[in-house]
């Protein structure tokens, strides 16, 4: 269960976690002790206590006040959203780390095949639903679980709807970004009723969280 009188974070495992490491050093709730192999670190305040979670998990945990807060994507957030219909989250602050775009893509010189749907690899399933059907496309989504760019490459996809930061990936598979769909980032998200128990402790936080961003902003 999350600290009844301090706070629990969860932070998103891989590369969120890794970017967040100096945001979180200087606010003080860097981590203390081995993020490699544990679950449950304490930071360096006695009142903050961090989780590392897998991304696509962090709004679960958050939502059923496992904890009180959690950095994630936008992408996962917003795939979370739609699967669930809403959310039972704030989103209180763009933290601007983990910056990328979400794209469709599909191979150089690719032409719509006629007659049939379009096929649509992708690991996020609604989001890419929600963008054909606003276009008025009927599409058949295929869901992967990641290396989406090898789909087009083998004939299992037409395009694919996935994350564009430098743009090598794609080049480097022979695959052009034909549209992007919106900007991502991470968000720092929290419970509703922790927001109303622990408001003055979270508010100072998503405060101290800010400030950091407006500091590497300027620096
Ligand atoms: P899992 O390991 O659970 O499958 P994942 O592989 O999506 O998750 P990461 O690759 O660590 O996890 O990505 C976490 C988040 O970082 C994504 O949800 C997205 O918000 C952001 N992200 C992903 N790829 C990039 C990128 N190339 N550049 C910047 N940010 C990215
Ligand atoms: C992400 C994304 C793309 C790549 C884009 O994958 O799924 O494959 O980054 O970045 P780029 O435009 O700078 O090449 P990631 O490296 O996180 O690997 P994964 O999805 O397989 O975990």
């Amino acid at each position: 269960m999350p600290l009844m009188n301090g706070l629990t974070l969860a932070l998103s495992k891989g590369r969120i976690l890794e970017e967040s490491l100096p945001m979180l050093e200087a606010i003080g709730i860097a981590p203390a002790g081995d993020i490699d192999r544990l679950l449950r670190v304490p930071s360096q305040r006695a009142d903050v206590s961090l989780v590392m979670i897998r991304p696509a998990d962090v709004p679960t945990y958050v939502e059923h006040g496992a904890a009180d807060l959690g950095i994630v994507g936008k992408d996962v957030l917003m795939e979370h959203q739609f699967d669930q219909g809403g959310s039972e989250l704030y989103e209180p602050l763009d933290i601007g780390i983990a910056q990328c775009r979400m794209s469709v893509a599909a191979v150089r010189g690719y032409v719509a095949p006629r007659g049939r749907r379009l096929r649509i690899a992708t690991k996020y399933p609604e989001i890419a639903r929600r963008f054909y059907a606003a276009r008025g496309e009927q599409v058949e989504i295929i869901k992967l679980y990641g290396s989406m760019e090898l789909a087009p490459l083998v004939g299992l996809a037409d395009q694919i709807v996935d994350l564009v930061a430098t743009g090598n990936t794609l080049r480097a598979n022979g695959l052009v970004e034909i549209e992007k769909i919106c900007d991502i980032s991470s968000r720092l998200v929290v419970n509703k009723a922790s927001m109303k128990m622990k408001h003055a402790a979270i508010q100072a936080l998503i405060d101290a969280f800010r400030a950091a961003d407006a500091s590497r902003n300027r620096s």
